[in-house]
């Protein structure tokens, strides 16, 4: 279940991502290069996790689960805001 979880986590992150970063690319967002590498940094750590968890490594547990949730959230709240005035500006809302 957990394991599902994962992927499902993985599979919107790398959708949202793309979304994000063709949209930042678009419209020449100066941060684009540190933004794709937060982006890179989390869908890397989940692919481990994936990894470690098939080899039977390590269990995923909920703990985890929720961390990678929370960076996601923090990442929402925080980096993403940080080009919203860029895209206002663009007259994109
Ligand atoms: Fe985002
Ligand atoms: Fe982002």
């Amino acid at each position: 279940m957990l394991e599902r979880v994962l992927s499902n986590v993985a599979a919107y992150t790398r959708e949202h991502f793309a979304t994000e970063e063709e949209l930042m690319q678009r419209t020449g967002f100066q941060e684009l290069a540190a933004h794709k590498a937060a982006h890179d940094a989390f869908v890397r750590r989940v692919q481990e996790f994936q990894r470690q968890h098939q080899a039977g490594e390590v269990g995923i547990t909920v703990e985890l689960v929720t961390a990678l949730g929370d960076w996601v959230r923090h990442h929402v709240l925080g980096m993403d805001r940080a080009y919203g005035p860029h895209l206002q500006a663009k007259g994109i809302r």
